[in-house]
């Protein structure tokens, strides 16, 4: 992970210009790091079949991780969950203004893909990661899902309607992170089953961020937290006990499934899946 943090600093989005703070803030969030849970994912998939493909696959996570980020950045925003503390640095609005904050999510969303436009790979491989990152975290993914998550504050949902917010929000972008390592590595036939896994890894990621929003402080967590009140989260719909009771029952279908793979994924993919799998519990 080192190497990819030293990756990200040498690929930062450029932009000089008169602006004073502009091309600064392009890269503070991104530098300011996070648990890197999706390019670690993609990493795995890919280190279990060829790791010679390693340095090609930077460009994909970075593209991942911009594009996470961006949705980030926008998420924060007054209009969408008004939080001042992000990845522990005081959000871009905060810092700058809003304005600042829009355009660079923008930004980071376009510099995902011309990262991916311009990623070492055959051109059907680079078109294939294109479309994975944009429908999965696009329209009919991870924008739809802060769509519904946003327009139905204080309306409470079925617990059927909070599991497609999720999946939508942030399921989508996990199972990308692992399709998008299956596409890199070249195994066609394992694309379907480990995107379909990946939903359910994002399912459970999501429902672990709900409980850490009433357990955690802004400190332990680098973000604002209790900030979930009029969200359709799997605490305000089912209080913490259940919520607990979700993740434990979804942390177990996944070590079983993850079973299912060939020895040399699930060797790569169990460490990290190890260390997510009961973060919910931290104290
Ligand atoms: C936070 O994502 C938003 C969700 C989709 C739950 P992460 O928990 O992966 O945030 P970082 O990348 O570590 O900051
Ligand atoms: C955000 O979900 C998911 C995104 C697509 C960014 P949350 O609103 O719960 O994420 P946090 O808790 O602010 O990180
Ligand atoms: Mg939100
Ligand atoms: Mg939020
Ligand atoms: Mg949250």
């Amino acid at each position: 992970m080192q190497q990819f943090e030293a990756f990200i600093a040498r690929h930062k989005p450029v932009a000089p210009s008169f602006h004073p703070h502009y091309e600064d803030a392009l890269s503070i969030m991104l530098e300011a790091g996070g648990k890197r849970f999706r390019p670690a994912l993609l990493f795995a998939v890919v280190s279990a079949y060829n790791e010679l493909l390693i340095d090609g696959a930077y460009h994909a996570a970075y593209a991942i991780e911009l594009l996470h980020t961006y949705s980030l950045i926008h998420d924060d925003l007054p209009a969408m969950d008004d939080a001042d503390l992000r990845r522990g640095h005081e959000t871009l609005h905060k810092r700058y203004d809003e304005v600042t904050a829009v355009l660079v999510g923008d930004a980071l969303n376009t510099y995902a893909f011309e990262v991916l436009a311009n990623a070492p790979f055959s051109d059907a491989t680079r078109i294939k990661l294109i479309r994975s990152l944009a429908s999965n975290g696009g329209s009919g993914g991870m924008v739809l899902g802060q769509a519904i998550d946003c327009h139905f504050e204080n309306q409470p949902l079925t617990l059927e309607q909070i599991k497609t917010l999720h999946i939508n929000k942030t399921g989508k972008l996990i199972a990308a992170a692992l399709e998008m390592g299956a596409i890199i590595a070249g195994r066609n036939e394992l694309e379907k089953e480990i995107y379909d896994f990946g939903i359910k890894v994002g399912l459970l990621f999501q429902i672990q961020d709900d409980i850490l929003d009433v357990t955690q402080s802004d400190e332990e967590a680098g973000k604002t937290t209790n900030n979930d009140e009029a969200k359709n989260s799997f605490v305000t719909l089912l209080g913490l006990e259940k919520a607990m009771d979700e993740a434990n029952v979804l942390a177990s279908e996944i070590q079983e499934q993850l079973l299912s793979f060939d020895e040399s994924l699930q060797g790569t993919l169990s460490p990290i899946l190890k260390s997510y799998l009961h973060r919910h519990r931290q104290q």
